[in-house]
């Protein structure tokens, strides 16, 4: 008996050391193992980040989430951190009684790397957050965040990349490229309509099936065919009255029938749902996932007709995950990335995206000499990025009141400077405590000026300069009136220009935004408008580099910034708590404007240079590119059809006259494929379907 026992366990041992690829491995799992894969490990490693008891000790403190780990077969637990502009973990902490510091790189946001249109930078951002996710000994970063911009109102757009679903697609696909070059696994969300934050958990999208395909899923689905990402998170919201998370259509059909998707599909992190209509529906693995979850699922699956094949495919697949990551190949966390190089990059990443919406006179750039009067709170306290799961804990930011060479006016630095000590309004915003650490923190309110700081600051002033400040971040979308100017703001610009003009100074307007806002009553007061976004902790030097002439602008609108937001259609059907008809069908963004009736205050792709750019269409469809300017610069090329972005290429930089040829691949996507769909799902002007909220298994 002893003897055959023995016999038993040695076979056995043999099996695991054999069991290498994932079949062999997953007949060795039981079935209670297998729902611990697909569950994932619960909220400590989050929650752990930011002191909240009873989270115990996490491998990677404030990362999102983790996997289980099948001790027994060997298989590690694999963490998950967001996020799109950099590493979101907990950035100080303690390991075996030593404390160190964790802090990360926070990267230009999404609208701003994507102003750039330039994909090779995309990659190489990606290719650096996925450098520090890899020091910091996570497997997997949450990103890219890459929902259409179907207003912009959207709460999450700075996270996006675009109203046009071409450029959408290609500039994620090359932020996955980027961070799965360095071996870490990116994330493709939210999947998909996940378009507002109003009712972010529930809201409705309703969406004929032309313009779901044409428009929402067309960025998915270049994403997912041009740089197959490891994993797809599928979204909160619903679709056509059925949950993302549970439709078979959306997550079995399209994505892998369609698109022969082959990665994870994990959900976003949410409380328990309806856990085995997510895995009936495509889900393989449940976030952030708890004990509950588990136990209900075994019961669920356990001895049901079919219900052990389904819990196969989606271990089968978190098993795939698993096997590619550096935890299964046991690489070590060093816990140093390369923060400084990476300084450098935020620097340049961020010089190249802004856009100079506006340049009377030649009034920027001004030289490093110049003597700046400086206002706005945002110049002071730079908006570096949004708040929610897309903040990154960063050791430092520069402000523009750092970065420029020559500030005047001590009363008015002195008194900004008290303001923003002082200042409790974005306390109040952002929460305290544990919600400021995990949202970030709030923008300062502007601060109202009197005429003497105004005075004495330009009496010694070569230029005027005005920040624009604006955040928002997850969990809430924007309100109209955030697209407004403040009456602070209103008589900033107002009498600074005026008092400006009289003493011949020219005023630059710096925006430091989220999303797009009101221009077209205040821009005649100022002489140039340059958008830097919420530009990454090197913020105020990429600036200064703009500003000052180093980096001559590259960067272009990849949203229309309306004149009114009425001007909008979207926004006119936005924000509603429960559905949301998309019933303007493809009228979102530039296409809204295709009539001509109306124009916007600054159109899609609209951008200026320090330079001049000639461009001749060849025979073949290429463009040839001349710089006729006096300065070295880039120019984006994009090429239309129909009034429709169909490619479109960056060049580099070219010296004065020099010329380069630009071509442009097709989107792995067959233009007109989406007729074949017509029909088949349902449309705008269906009956709203009751919400059934929380746990229902
Ligand atoms: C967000 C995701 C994020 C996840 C983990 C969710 O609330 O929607 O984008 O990756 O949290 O932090």
């Amino acid at each position: 008996m002893k003897r055959r026992l023995f016999f038993l366990l040695f076979i056995l041992c043999g099996l695991v050391a054999q069991a290498t690829d994932v079949d062999s491995l997953l007949a060795l799992m039981t079935h209670r193992e297998k729902v611990r894969l697909v569950i994932g490990g619960g909220w400590s490693s989050l929650f752990s980040g930011f002191n909240i008891p009873f989270c115990g000790k996490q491998r990677v403190p404030g990362a999102a989430g983790v996997t289980h780990a099948v001790g027994r077969l060997g298989i590690p637990s694999v963490v998950m951190a967001d996020g799109p502009a950099g590493v979101r973990i907990k950035p100080l902490q303690k390991t075996d009684g030593k404390k160190r510091e964790a802090y990360a790189t926070a990267f230009p946001v999404g609208c701003c790397l994507a102003s750039s249109w330039d994909t090779a930078l995309l990659e190489e951002v990606g290719a650096a957050i996925g450098d520090e996710a890899a020091a910091y000994g996570i497997d997997i970063i949450l990103s890219p965040g890459m929902n259409l911009m179907r207003s912009p109102l959207c709460g999450r757009n700075y996270e996006y990349y675009s109203e046009d679903p071409l450029l959408s697609g290609k500039l994620a696909a090359a932020t996955v490229r980027g961070i799965q070059s360095v071996g870490i696994g990116a994330c493709v969300k939210h999947f998909a309509c996940n378009n507002q934050e109003t009712g972010r958990m529930h809201n409705d999208s309703r969406v004929d099936s032309v313009t779901l395909f044409s428009l929402y899923l067309r960025p998915f689905e270049i994403a997912i065919r041009e740089s197959d990402p490891w994993t797809v998170m599928s979204s909160y919201n619903m679709l056509n009255g059925e949950r993302t998370q549970e439709s078979r259509w959306l997550l079995t059909e399209v994505l892998r029938r369609r698109w022969h998707y082959r990665g994870v599909v994990m959900t976003d992190w949410t409380f328990r749902r309806h856990t085995r209509r997510q895995i009936a529906a495509g889900n393989d693995l449940m976030m952030p996932g708890d004990l509950l979850q588990r136990r209900q699922l075994r019961r669920a699956f356990l001895g049901a007709e079919n219900g052990e094949n389904m819990l196969d495919t989606c271990a089968r697949r978190v098993l795939q995950m698993v096997r590619k990551t550096r935890s299964a190949q046991g690489l070590q966390a060093t816990g140093k990335p390369h923060l400084e190089e990476h300084a450098r990059l935020a620097r340049r990443a961020a010089a190249e995206s802004f856009v100079l919406l506006h340049n009377e006179g030649g009034a920027l750039p001004f030289s490093p000499e110049a003597r700046v009067a400086l206002f706005g709170a945002s110049s002071y306290d730079l908006v570096a990025g949004g708040t929610g799961s897309g903040h990154v804990n960063a050791a430092y930011k520069t402000n523009l009141s750092d970065a420029l060479p020559h500030c005047v006016g001590a009363l008015l630095q002195a008194e900004y400077r008290r303001w923003a000590q002082d200042n409790t309004h974005r306390n109040k915003a952002a929460g305290f405590g544990f919600m400021q650490k995990f949202l970030g923190r709030g923008a300062l309110k502007e601060m109202p000026l009197k005429r003497e700081w105004i005075t004495e600051a330009l009496d010694s002033a070569d230029i005027a300069l005005i920040t624009i400040g604006r955040q928002a971040g997850e969990g809430r979308d924007r309100q109209p009136a955030d697209f407004e100017l403040t009456r602070e703001e209103r008589d900033m610009l107002q009498q600074v220009s005026q008092e400006a003009r009289m003493r011949g100074i020219k005023t630059v307007v710096v925006l430091n935004v989220s999303g797009a806002i009101e221009t077209a009553s205040w821009r005649h007061l100022a002489d140039a408008v340059l958008l830097i976004w919420c530009p990454g902790q090197e913020g105020g030097c990429a600036a200064v580099d703009v500003l000052t002439g180093v980096v001559n602008p590259s960067g272009r609108l990849t949203m229309t910034w309306p004149e009114r937001l009425e001007d909008l259609p979207s926004t006119r059907i936005f924000g509603d708590e429960r559905v949301t008809l998309y019933a303007e069908r493809d009228s979102v963004g530039y296409r809204a404007f295709r009539d001509g009736r109306r124009r916007p205050a600054y159109a899609f792709g609209h951008g200026l240079s320090y330079s001049a750019f000639r461009e001749e269409i060849l025979a073949d469809g290429r463009i040839a590119v001349t710089n006729t300017g006096e300065r070295p610069g880039r120019h984006v090329v994009m090429w239309w059809e129909d009034g429709i972005l169909t490619g479109f290429a960056k060049t580099r930089l070219l010296a004065p006259g020099e010329c380069q040829v630009l071509g442009h691949e097709q989107a792995a996507v067959a233009v007109g494929k989406e007729a074949e769909i017509v029909g088949e799902r349902v449309v705008v002007d269906a009956a709203p379907v009751a919400v059934n909220e929380g746990a229902d298994q």
